[in-house]
């Protein structure tokens, strides 16, 4: 298909602030799609908003709306927010596509691991994710949509200091496994299972970011482009469903 031939896509960008997300939200803006936000920070939100306006083609700041995932209302917060915005038409929902690209990277130790810390970051990278994908099923199936999780290689291959982190992102990567038999043909739902990009700890510690980038095959972290590429890739890619793309391990 041919890059003026190609039809904008509304996109959702869950987690649209962090490094990967902002750098998603970017690329898609570029190349001539809606891009609505969520994240929690409105004050975030407001600026990349901003950001995303390209006056050479006429396109507005983006929609965004703002949402604790770990709060019990937080996709009926987004839906309605959604919905307000960009009110749905007979022929096309409020969106059209969905990147899952939010969360934290909760650092607990082993010896203080406490049940509030599984179920916190078990809600907001799972619980949540997966009900705001049920609630926006019939949107994406009128558009043929797709969904990219951005998972983590840390589940195949686990690290220490992180079991409520990599547990979380195991049940997500799982749930949308799941996901891409309920919603098939009309929605397709992949995920990009990555290796490091950045790592709060070796930012601040080079030494450990050396050991950390030589354990991957490449002997580096990756880039949020190096992202992006994948997940556009896939978000495009009309024959694949419940497909993991690795990078980076
Ligand atoms: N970076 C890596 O090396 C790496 C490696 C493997 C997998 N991943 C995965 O890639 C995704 C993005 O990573 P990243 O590095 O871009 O993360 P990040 O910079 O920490 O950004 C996280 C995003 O999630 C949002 N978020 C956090 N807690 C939230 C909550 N309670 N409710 C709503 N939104 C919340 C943040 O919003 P606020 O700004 O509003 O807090 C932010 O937009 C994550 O799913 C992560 O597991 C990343």
């Amino acid at each position: 298909m041919s890059a003026t031939a190609r039809k904008s896509r509304r996109v959702l960008v869950v987690g649209a602030t962090g490094r990967l997300g902002v750098a998603i939200a970017e690329a898609l803006a570029d190349r001539g799609d809606e891009v609505v936000l969520t994240a929690r920070d409105p004050n975030k939100l407001e600026a990349i908003s901003a950001s995303l306006a390209r006056p050479s083609t006429g396109s507005k700041p983006a929609v965004f709306v703002c949402a604790d995932l770990t709060h019990r209302d937080a996709v009926e917060r987004i839906v309605e927010g959604l919905r307000a915005a960009v009110p749905p038409t007979a022929e096309r929902g409020s969106i059209d596509d969905i990147v899952l690209a939010c969360g934290p990277f909760p650092r607990t130790p082993f010896q203080e691991l406490r049940r509030e810390d599984l179920e916190r970051t078990f809600t907001v990278h799972a619980v949540a994710p997966l009900l705001l994908v049920h609630a926006l099923a019939g949107d994406l199936a009128k558009a043929q949509g797709a969904i990219v999780g951005l998972g983590d290689a840390g589940t195949t291959r686990p690290y220490e200091h992180h079991v409520a982190y990599l547990t979380a992102k195991g049940a997500v990567r799982t749930g949308l496994r799941a996901l891409a038999v309920e919603l098939a043909p009309d929605v397709r739902v992949n995920i990009v299972e990555l290796g490091i990009v950045a790592d709060p700890e070796a930012d601040a510690d080079p030494l450990r970011q050396h050991r950390l980038a030589t354990r991957s095959q490449l002997g580096r972290f990756g880039t949020p482009q190096e992202v992006v590429h994948v997940v556009l890739s896939l978000l495009d890619a009309t024959w694949a469903t419940g497909e993991t793309w690795g990078i980076g391990s």
